[in-house]
């Protein structure tokens, strides 16, 4: 080949390579933070032409308001509540395919059409109805009971069924099957994809690894890492939102909320701190504001979203701990000011919450 035509083909190359823009959004709590807002508000201002979800399964809830309308995602990327976006379940994710039928069948109800725009990786394990029962019947930590503990048991026994072992199923749904291996590099991504938005699920303190509460956590990689198992290329990655909200919750049998304190009681009747999956009341407590630092850092976070500010706004409760003390504010601006100057190695965003998350 003569040098300037290779020279052409070597630009080009880079040129194809160096337009593929990646940002991450992901959860720096214990789930719950409002990802799902954050991702379906991303989606609605950029052009993302691909929504990946790389972590969770029917444990989660995202829980989105369009034109008024609710509309909850379990296993589905937000994106499937964009019809100009394609979608995509990354080989961690846990598939309970029932569970999927249903949640593919009530949104075509509301008038969403998955069809041709749902991959899904060939890698991804299958939920059984034994493992929901092996979770349900040995729940000591508060799972969902959806079945995640033993599915990724089974999967790490390499005991476990995958989604290329039910491939009539997937078929039947009009979800199309790849292989991971290959995916980044077919013609479809080549010729409809140059943005892509990865959607976490759970949390930096829900980590089987970071979790400072073992094993009062879920079983996925819920971090940075976990986005970056989907095979995205590390250099295209853009931006990693972080989420948070003003006050932490979490849902399970772990003592979190503080006995007797009538402003976190408050709080969380204020909120509507319900779970999105299983209805239960999230505990409740102050924002930690060194667990939230760790979380930013270790997932090298851009940005983050601190979620729900209106709350303590309406209640004028102004609280949150740092370096292990309770810190009480006298106004919004005070509190605000401090997370500002704690948290100046990200763009902070403060966001209200219209809406229950
Ligand atoms: P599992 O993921 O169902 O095994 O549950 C393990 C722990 O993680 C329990 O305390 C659950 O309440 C919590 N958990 C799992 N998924 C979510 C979520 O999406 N939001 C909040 N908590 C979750
Ligand atoms: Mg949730």
């Amino acid at each position: 080949m003569n040098s300037a035509i290779f020279f052409f083909f070597y630009i080009c190359l880079f040129y194809v390579n160096s337009t593929m823009l990646v940002d991450v959004v992901l959860g720096c709590s214990f789930g719950d933070e409002g990802k799902g807002k954050v991702v379906f508000d991303l989606l609605q201002k950029n052009d993302y032409q691909l929504c990946v979800r790389f972590n969770g399964s029917g444990n989660a809830g995202h829980t989105i308001y369009k034109n008024g309308r609710k509309y909850v995602v379990h296993q589905l990327p937000v994106g499937i509540l964009h019809d100009t976006v394609f979608n995509l379940i990354s080989s961690d994710c846990l598939v309970d395919i029932s569970r999927l039928q249903k949640e593919i069948e009530i949104l075509q109800n509301q008038g969403i059409d998955i069809q041709n725009r749902l991959f899904i990786s060939k890698a991804c394990h299958i939920i059984t109805p034994e493992c929901i029962e092996y979770d349900r019947a040995n729940n000591k930590v508060g799972t969902t009971g959806s079945g995640i503990g033993p599915t990724f048991s089974n999967k790490m026994l390499r005991i476990g069924k995958r989604v290329e072992d039910m491939k009539e199923e997937f078929d039947k749904m009009g979800i199309q099957i790849v292989d991971m291996r290959k995916f980044w590099k077919s013609y479809f991504i080549q010729t409809h994809v140059h943005s892509i938005l990865l959607e976490g699920a759970q949390g930096f303190e829900l980590d089987i690894n970071w979790t400072n509460n073992y094993p009062y956590c879920t079983s996925s990689t819920c971090t940075l890492a976990g986005a970056i198992n989907t095979g995205v290329s590390i250099g295209d990655i853009r931006n990693i939102i972080g989420v948070s909200k003003i006050y932490d919750t979490y849902v399970g049998t772990m003592k979190f909320q503080p006995e007797g304190d009538e402003d976190l009681i408050k709080i969380g009747d204020h909120g509507h701190e319900y779970g999105s999956t299983t209805g239960r009341r999230r505990q409740c407590n102050y924002l930690n504001l060194d667990n939230l630092i760790e979380a930013l850092q270790i997932n090298q976070c851009t940005y983050c979203v601190i979620n729900k500010v209106d709350i303590l706004q309406e209640l004028n409760i102004f609280k949150l701990y740092h370096m292990g003390e309770c810190i009480e504010f006298a106004t919004w601006d005070e509190m605000k000011s401090y997370i500002m100057k704690a948290l100046d190695f990200v763009e902070l965003v403060f966001s209200s919450n219209p809406y229950e998350i």
